[in-house]
This record gives structure tokens, C-alpha cells and sequence, in this order.
């Protein structure tokens, strides 16, 4: 227990180095108080540009990737029946995304947490990740809207995992539907907006 703890701990305070925070240091300015006031990639694209997006794409991604390593590392496993899950690495993964929507740096006021978490799901089974990935590029693709892609490849993530080939367990299912529930509830504004019609579309 005492390393599933350390490996949470070590998740949250490297999730809580928020890209989008750290780089709106650089450009004087806290997304906080523009766009959709979200401390999150697509945000960083709408208020501070290109440059600013791919610094906070390389972080946010690296961050997720490191705090896997770590939970990797940690190497807690559980036999669950058939299948083997590394409990370090979930606890990692989902401090990690707890850290980046409340980070500790940053009066616990941060992103949405949905590229932290497609990271970490790289690092734990890449064709879910891959399968979710693919729906949100349509969406988008097809609406312009990044938050009804986030939202659907959320959902997705929830449904396929309960594929049998996959050979999940309780505790990635645990994870899954934690990690969905957290990403959904931080939409709640994108939600109301999409209902009303008045959510922001991706424009270059
Ligand atoms: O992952 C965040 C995205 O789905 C929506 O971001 O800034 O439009 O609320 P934003």
C-alpha cells in the first residue's frame, strides 16, 4: 500500500506541473482569465497560439508518459484471475490527471485533464488508446468541436474496455470509469454549451 501511495503522490505532483500554466508564465498571461478559461492544450491553441499549443502538447503528454514510468517502476502488481494489473501505474496514471486538473502549484485550478489521461492510457493498452484516439479525431474532424471529441472518446474508452479480449480487470475498469467521470464533469460548461449551441469551434 505504502507504494501505491507513493506512486499516487509522485503522479499528482507531476501532474500538477501544468504545461499550459507554466507556459502562460512565458507569455504573461493566465489562460484562467481567457477563452474557455480552461488550463488545457486546446485553450493554450485558442489564446496564445501555435507555438504556445505544441510546447503544452509535449509537456502534458511527457508528464502522463513519466508518471506511467514511475507507477512502472513501483511495479505493484495484482493477479486478478486471468489477467495481471499493475496497480502503481494506475494509481501514477490517475494522480497524474488529478495533479493537471488540480494542481497543487497552482491554487488547484487547472485543465480539463483529458490529454494527461490519453498519455497515460498509451502506456497501460495503445490499441484502446489508439481505437478512443480515432474517434476523437473524427469527431473533430467532422464538428470542430475538441470537447464533443474529448467526451465521446471518453465514453468509448468506458465501452470497449469491457471488450473480453482485452482482458481488463476490475481495478482498469476502476480506472477507466473514474478517469471518463473526472474528464466528463470537468466538460460540464462544454456540455451546457454544446446543448445551447454556443460552444467554441477549433478554428486555425
Ligand atoms: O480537453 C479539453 C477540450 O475538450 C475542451 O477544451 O478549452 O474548449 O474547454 P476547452
Amino acid at each position: 500500500i505504502f507504494k501505491i501511495l507513493a506512486a499516487a503522490a509522485s503522479g499528482y505532483l507531476l501532474g500538477s506541473l501544468n504545461t499550459a500554466l507554466i507556459v502562460g508564465k512565458i507569455y504573461r498571461k493566465d489562460i484562467r482569465q481567457h477563452g474557455s478559461r480552461s488550463a488545457g492544450l486546446t485553450n493554450t491553441l485558442r489564446v496564445l497560439g501555435k507555438p504556445a499549443a505544441a510546447f503544452v502538447l509535449a509537456g502534458d503528454v511527457l508528464k502522463g508518459i513519466a508518471a506511467a514510468l514511475i507507477g512502472l517502476h513501483l511495479g505493484v502488481y495484482v493477479n486478478s484471475g486471468e489477467a495481471i494489473d499493475c496497480l502503481s501505474l494506475l494509481a501514477a496514471g490517475a494522480g497524474a490527471v488529478i495533479g493537471h486538473n488540480w494542481p497543487v502549484y497552482f491554487g488547484f485550478k487547472g485543465g480539463k485533464g483529458a490529454l494527461t489521461a490519453a498519455a497515460v492510457l498509451f502506456m497501460i493498452n495503445w490499441v484502446m488508446a489508439l481505437i478512443s484516439l480515432g474517434l476523437f479525431v473524427t469527431i473533430v474532424a467532422l464538428t470542430r468541436y475538441v470537447s464533443l471529441g474529448t467526451i465521446s472518446a471518453a465514453i468509448l474508452l468506458v465501452a470497449i474496455s469491457f471488450v473480453p479480449d482485452f482482458g481488463n480487470t476490475f481495478y482498469f475498469h476502476l480506472f477507466a470509469c473514474a478517469m471518463a467521470c473526472i474528464v466528463i464533469f470537468k466538460h460540464r460548461e462544454n456540455i451546457r454549451r454544446l446543448f445551447s449551441g454556443t460552444e467554441n469551434k477549433l478554428t486555425f
